[in-house]
């Protein structure tokens, strides 16, 4: 299992879900991490040892300049070198199509799911250079290569994130710096209340939930439950920060059981 050893890793998204799970896994593995997030870290929830390698910093993401100060923040703690960015913050739109999608969503869910990390990726990539390596692993979507899986904006987000991803492993590839993306299935976290429901579209969440259904378990009273948990995704970006996967760049990474094949 590879070590974190005193390398200093960025997570967007820290305080809940799938950013959580990540944070706990990278502190275990002996990593520094800077937490971001909009929403309060119950720090309580750490050891000591892993409270002395944490910091965090609370701030939402799509403020004017939070991207670059998140990093600044980061460099006065731990130092100028950053060995790791986890692009993890995001939200989920209200399932809306080109024919009903409202601009402010447009607008909410692009900024938080792609224009936060291509800045953040922005914002690190000189210390990154500078040290002649890096890993940055982007969390993406099943939305993120398939029409058929969330509303407009989402798809459209975790696509354009796809993109960018792919981008910048080319670009920097000679400056030894990687650059992935996972792409989970359905996961049992807070996403949920991320929609914002004066735009929930109903029409197209009954279009899309389909896709959806072929891939969800089923609760004991018969609803459909996530069978993805937070650490497997954990578990995969953590693989492609890592030195185990120091020839993989530009890769996306289901995980998802198996939705990928359809
Ligand atoms: N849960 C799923 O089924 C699923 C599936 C595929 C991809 N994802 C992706 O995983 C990532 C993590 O989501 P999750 O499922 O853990 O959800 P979550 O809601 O549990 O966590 C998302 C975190 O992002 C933070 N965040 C949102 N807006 C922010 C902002 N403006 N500034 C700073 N922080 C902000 C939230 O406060 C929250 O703590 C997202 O990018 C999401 O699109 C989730």
């Amino acid at each position: 299992m590879p070590s974190f050893e005193n390398q200093v890793v960025i997570i967007t998204g820290c305080s809940s879900g799938i950013g959580l799970a990540t944070t706990n896994l990278f502190l275990d593995r002996g990593a520094k991490v800077f937490g971001i997030d909009i929403q309060p870290f119950n720090t309580t929830t750490l050891s000591a040892d892993h409270q002395s390698k944490f910091l965090f910093h609370q701030v939402d993401l799509t403020i004017a300049k939070a991207t670059d100060d998140a990093v600044a923040a980061c460099q006065i703690k731990f130092g100028k070198k950053i060995d790791v960015l986890v692009n993890c913050a995001g939200v989920t739109d209200g399932w809306s199509s080109a024919d009903t999608l409202k601009e402010s969503e447009w607008d909410r869910v692009i900024g938080i799911n792609l224009t936060v990390p291509v800045k953040l990726m922005s914002a690190v990539l000189p210390a990154m250079k500078e040290a002649k390596s890096g890993a940055i692993v982007n969390v993406c979507s099943k939305a993120g290569v398939s029409g058929a899986a969330a509303g407009i904006a989402y798809t459209a987000s975790k696509h354009g994130l796809v993109g960018a991803t792919k981008n910048v492993a080319w670009r920097f590839r000679q400056d030894n710096i990687r650059c992935n993306a996972v792409l989970p299935g359905g996961v049992n976290t807070n996403i949920a209340s991320s929609v914002n429901m004066e735009c929930f579209d109903p029409e197209g969440f009954n279009a899309f939930f389909p896709t959806i259904q072929m891939h969800v378990g089923k609760s004991q009273d018969g609803q459909p439950e996530p069978i993805i948990g937070t650490d497997d995704v954990a578990h995969g970006i953590a693989y492609l920060a890592s030195s185990d996967a120091r020839m993989v760049s530009g890769a996306l990474l289901p995980i998802d059981s198996a939705w990928s094949t359809l």
